[in-house]
């Protein structure tokens, strides 16, 4: 079946001019794009959308670097999406890299990873939502 699921392109990823290449591997792997938004995220809005990691050591660091620039966010349609996706973007582990990532392209550290994916389906409803204000349908 054809689902649907969210991509952020970090803001470490539009500084250092990668979008570009990062919409090319994903359209190269036969993801259809059905929406596109750049975003700033605000505090309250990053805290909302990492709700999941609060009280995690790293949450500070990683809401300051998600409010620090601008994101890109993709609304992608393929079959199996949301594992299809994970898949492309790679882990979150810089140690678990394939070669073949978005993330061990462009990745810098393990908070700066320039790249977010949906890791359910009922994550990615959540997180289209937040973001484009709709639910996919
Ligand atoms: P993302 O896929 O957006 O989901 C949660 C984010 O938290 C993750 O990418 C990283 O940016 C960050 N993150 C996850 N685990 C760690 C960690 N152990 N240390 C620092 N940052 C992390």
């Amino acid at each position: 079946m054809s689902d649907k699921t969210l991509l952020l392109i970090k803001p470490n990823a539009i500084m250092h001019k990668h979008a570009g290449e990062i919409i090319s591997m994903v359209e190269s792997q036969a993801f259809v794009l059905r929406d596109i938004k750049i975003l700033k995220f605000t505090q309250e809005l990053a805290a909302s959308f990492y709700l999941e990691h609060k009280g995690k050591e790293f949450y500070d660091r990683l809401l300051a670097f998600m409010c620090s620039g601008p994101t890109i966010a993709l609304l992608l349609e393929k079959h199996d999406a949301v594992s299809s996706l994970r898949e492309l973007v790679g882990d979150t582990d810089p140690a678990k890299r394939k070669t073949e990532t978005i993330r061990y392209r462009f990745a810098e550290g393990i908070t700066e990873n320039a790249v977010h994916a949906s890791d359910s389906p009922e994550h990615a409803k959540r997180e289209i939502r937040l973001i484009f204000g709709y639910n996919p349908t």
